[in-house]
């Protein structure tokens, strides 16, 4: 019996230490990128946690096998005052074929100019870095004039608008971490 146990208690140590892990990063204070943040974390299940990017060293993203990054857009197409901050640290690290997706919280109507161009600076930033960035998805549920963050016709993360389209976010998460998961883990 106690042979048994002590079996089943390594099978399962074995399988913890080979289960692919992922970090979602986020800033704890902000407001709607929190509450996403904490969906998503649902929706991977035990395999995810969240991280405050604002309290970590930036090489602590390099300890999971995918890295889920969120931020909204601000002030007409902006990064958050608080990634400006990161961003110098971010680049000196090496990101060579770290799956990252990103996502990020937008407002179609307020900003239709601007709508979640925060995914193209998050990109600008991890791409160089040799990210290998993942979850790219389709704009055509969404309704806006310009968004850096359309690239070849597709949206280069996850754009959620808890504004003017929260009752799509549910399935939009849904959809995502599912494509994640199939991809990358
Ligand atoms: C001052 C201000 C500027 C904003 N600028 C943009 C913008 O340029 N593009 C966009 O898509 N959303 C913009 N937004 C909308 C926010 O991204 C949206 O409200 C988001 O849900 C905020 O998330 P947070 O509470 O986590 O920061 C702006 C909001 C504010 C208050």
């Amino acid at each position: 019996m106690l042979y048994i146990s002590i079996v089943v208690k390594l099978i399962i140590q074995l399988n913890y230490k080979n289960m692919k892990k992922v970090g979602i990063f986020y800033s704890f204070n902000t407001g709607k990128t929190q509450s996403v943040g904490e969906r998503i974390l649902k929706e991977f299940g035990d395999i995810a946690e969240v991280v405050d990017i604002e309290t970590v060293s930036t090489s602590k993203l390099l300890e999971y096998d995918l890295v889920v990054i969120g931020s909204s857009t601000w002030y007409d197409g902006k990064l958050p005052d608080y990634w400006e901050d990161i961003i110098p640290e971010m680049k000196k690290e090496n990101f060579e074929g770290k799956n990252i997706a990103i996502f990020g919280l937008g407002n179609q109507q307020g900003y239709p100019d601007n709508f979640g161009d925060s995914l193209h600076y998050m990109a600008e930033v991890f791409t160089p870095l040799g990210a290998n960035l993942v979850g790219f998805t389709d704009p055509a549920q969404y309704d806006f004039n310009e968004s850096k963050a359309l690239k070849d016709g597709v949206f280069i993360g996850l754009l959620i608008d808890e504004e003017t389209q929260p009752e799509l976010t549910k399935e939009r998460i849904a959809n995502w971490v599912k494509e994640l998961k199939a991809k990358c883990l």
